[in-house]
């Protein structure tokens, strides 16, 4: 008997040539997340103690991702590839010890979940998640015996005509206890069409030895994988249609979903209201009562309740918008905390900053933060109000309920409730334009 400790090995070691990319094909994203951390995330979500990712030697990124995230003893190389069962094979080392059920899923396969192959584990012998395909081509087909019973699985490949009529597939996904899987892995041999050794082999060798096989099933689209850019858009389209469903499910207002752009992480309470064609980056919460407006981009920004944003907003990183907050077109903020009731509506460039509640930040204002080597602060105090294009340059404070001129450039602090005016004074020439205009029509006629 072995024990019910759990752990996961992530193939990812195939070159991924067909998506014709820079990017190594498991760290594409697919809502804003690596299709290898997906894969991660449901390794974890099933509880595996122990995760380990089969990488290539081609692909110095795809192990220095699972380093930085897992350490650098969840790297099993494999090299040169030969084959699923080769790979699962190269694992065998960073599990030694490892007594308990082994999973093994694909760094290429981003839509699946814990929940879809949680019933993959238990057996005492080999379990194959399964999936009835729309279009078999290219998969291996599930041999099922009268009973019920997994027979054996046979590649596209290697299929009778009869065999390839099969329209139950393998996803790839597999579970077995280590002891038994790394024993028939042992046995397995490449004398086949690809002449790779096939993890799907395993199932026969199983059945010879009288040990248990099953399949299990799971949604075609929860086990698509990812070999090109189309289907990688397939799966993106998949993906994006889920979390539509979920926010219009938990009550958020949104009259065109299908333009609206999530990512993994996003938070939108219910409540909100996000117009179309607003895009999500990782790491966003919108608070219930808030209102994107259309064309709006957010990446790693925290939105209060009742506060607006947009149309055509730029939330970056660090963006803080507190209650009733309003930002407005063409205003880009990152890193700046906004008390409740601040406003930049127009024409803005807010960067690393405080600004308090209340304030008003007026049309074409800059927060000017970066001297060419270093970011600096700008702090704006409660009440202040900022004069339209006017040019804070950091380090700076503005105090509470301070006024700016418009069109002042701002280089030292100016003190509560002061007013800073920091422009050329205006001079007024009396009847000087009625004359230049005199002079050089004159000239004019001169001349023709
Ligand atoms: C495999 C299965 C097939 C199943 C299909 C589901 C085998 C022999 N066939 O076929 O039954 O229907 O997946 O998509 O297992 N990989 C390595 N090292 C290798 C070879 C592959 O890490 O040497 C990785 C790849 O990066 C990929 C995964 O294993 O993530 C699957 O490999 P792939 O060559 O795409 O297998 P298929 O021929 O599609
Ligand atoms: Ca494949």
């Amino acid at each position: 008997m072995t024990s019910q400790a759990r752990a996961a090995i992530i193939l990812a070691a195939g070159q991924g040539t067909r998506m014709k990319s820079l990017l190594p094909k498991v760290l594409h994203p697919v809502g804003g997340r690596a299709m290898l951390d997906h894969a991660i995330d449901a390794a974890e979500g099933l509880g595996c103690e122990r995760i380990v990712v089969v990488v290539g030697t081609h692909s110095p990124q795809v192990r220095a991702h699972v380093e930085a995230r897992l350490g650098a003893e969840a790297v099993a190389v494999q090299d040169p590839p030969l084959g699923t069962g080769h790979a699962v094979l190269a694992a065998k080392a960073a599990l030694s010890g490892f007594d308990g059920q082994v999973i093994i899923t694909y760094g290429d396969v981003p839509l699946l979940k814990a929940g879809d192959i949680e019933g993959a584990f238990g057996g005492e012998g080999v379990t194959v998640v399964g999936f009835e395909a729309r279009d078999p081509t290219g998969y291996g087909r599930l041999l099922i015996d009268a009973d019920g019973g997994l027979e054996a699985i046979v590649e596209h490949k290697e299929a009778s005509p009869d065999q390839l009529k099969v329209t139950v597939c393998n996803s790839g996904v597999m579970a077995a206890p280590a002891a038994l899987l790394f024993d028939l892995l042992a046995e397995v041999k490449n004398d086949n069409a690809k002449g790779e050794y096939y993890l799907t082999d395993v199932v026969e060798l199983a059945r010879g030895r009288g040990a248990p096989t099953r399949a299990v099933y799971a949604d075609e689209d929860a086990v698509m994988g990812v070999n090109a850019q189309a289907e990688l858009a397939q799966a993106e389209a998949l993906f994006q249609k889920v979390q539509r469903e979920m926010a219009l499910a938990a009550g958020v207002m949104m009259p065109a979903p299908d333009t609206v752009h999530f990512a993994w992480d996003t938070q939108v309470e219910g409540g909100a209201t996000v117009e179309p064609y607003v895009v999500f980056a990782p790491g966003v919460t919108v608070a219930a009562g808030a209102r994107i407006r259309a064309f709006s981009h957010l990446e790693g920004a925290a939105v209060g309740p009742g506060a607006e944003v947009g149309p055509y907003a730029r939330l970056r990183p660090g963006a803080n918008l507190g209650a009733k907050v309003k930002i407005g077109n063409f205003v880009e903020v990152k890193n700046v905390r906004m008390d409740d009731g601040a406003k930049a509506n127009h024409l803005a460039y807010l960067g690393d900053a405080a600004v308090g509640a209340g304030a008003n930040i007026g049309a074409g204002t800059i927060f000017c933060n970066y001297d060419g080597v270093f970011k600096h602060r700008t702090t704006v105090g409660q009440g202040a109000f900022v004069g339209s294009n006017s040019s804070l340059v950091a380090p700076v404070t503005i105090g509470a309920g301070a006024m700016v001129g418009s069109g002042s450039v701002v280089t030292q602090d100016v003190p509560d409730g002061a007013l800073a005016l920091a422009r050329a004074r205006q001079a007024v020439k009396p009847g000087w334009a009625t004359r230049f205009m005199a002079m050089m029509k004159a000239k004019k006629a001169q001349k023709s």
